[in-house]
């Protein structure tokens, strides 16, 4: 497995595999990597002839007080497991690399309405830095496909709109949520959770099935369940940022016989903020 910092670096390797006819996958991450990402790539490794890990901490989607400075980078690490599970080629720009020019300066993306709730509502600006970010890695590895995990519901609908707006050329995958034994879903930021905090952390997950139980079961009063899920998240020791349920097609509040509904929901935990979802059809 090769790493390679530069753009052009990853352009030749990227195109020389492409001459030779082969199918490209892109799987975009942060690094520190767990079994979620393995199971991005292992995906990946489906449906392409190779694979390409990007490993950036993106500046752009962190807002003020926010966790860049503290985010893990653990390359080495990395580099060993993806190694361990034969992925062709990773990609570790530096900062200047990706943003040659300040800050202030970038050219961004900016996918409306859907960017400005939920998570965006709570981190101004995160989705903004996402789709810039994920935009410019696809521009650079030029893949067939780009696979991202699906416990980001909203940023993966992010990206699919910008794809989509932007005309990319670029099939955007998604992979389920890999979770731990008691439900919580993987996460890099699940290791800045105590030992008492990560007993009480899979409660986000309970609440979404229980949820859900009451959806099957026939209850649709949204606002009531939405409001339960709060106060049972705040007496398990979480702090609920929210908790919704939406409609799966575009996140905006269902109506009257949607069939096809996603929950959301973000909690604080100690120094974590934590994120799940969980998709319902009920046809
Ligand atoms: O999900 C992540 O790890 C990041 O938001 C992504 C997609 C790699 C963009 O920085």
């Amino acid at each position: 497995m090769n790493t390679v910092n530069s753009i052009q670096a990853l352009r030749e390797q990227v195109l020389g595999w492409k001459k030779a006819g082969e199918r490209v996958a892109l799987i975009p991450t942060m690094g520190n990597l767990h079994d979620g990402h393995l199971e991005l790539v292992r995906r990946a490794q489906g449906v392409a002839d190779r694979t390409v890990v990007s490993i950036f901490v993106n500046p752009l989607q962190f807002g003020e007080g926010e966790d860049f400075g503290s985010y893990p980078r653990t390359l080495e690490a990395d580099s060993d497991k993806l190694a361990g599970i034969n992925t062709d080629l990773v990609f570790a720009p530096t900062v200047k690399e990706m943003y040659p020019k300040p800050q202030s300066e970038q050219t961004r993306v900016e996918v409306p309405l859907i960017s400005d709730i939920l998570c965006g509502e709570s981190r101004p600006g995160h989705f903004v830095g996402v789709a810039t970010v994920v935009c410019k890695l696809i521009n650079m590895a030029l893949p067939d496909v780009a696979v991202f995990g699906e416990k980001d519901f909203q940023q993966l609908m992010v990206i699919r709109r910008m794809a989509e707006d932007l005309c990319l050329p670029v099939e955007i995958m998604g992979v389920s949520t890999v979770r731990e034994a008691d439900g919580l879903a993987r996460s890099s930021r699940n290791g800045y959770l105590t030992r008492e905090e990560r007993a009480i952390a899979p409660a986000l997950y309970r609440v979404l099935q229980q949820t859900a139980e009451s959806i099957r079961s026939g209850k649709r009063d949204y606002a009531t369940l939405e409001a339960q899920a709060n106060q049972t998240l705040k007496e398990t020791g979480l702090t609920p940022d929210y908790f919704k349920i939406r409609r799966a097609a575009d996140l905006t509040e269902p109506l009257d016989g949607d069939q096809q509904l996603v929950m959301l929901a973000a909690a604080y935990l100690g120094k974590a903020r934590l994120i799940d979802n969980m998709t319902l059809d009920l046809a």
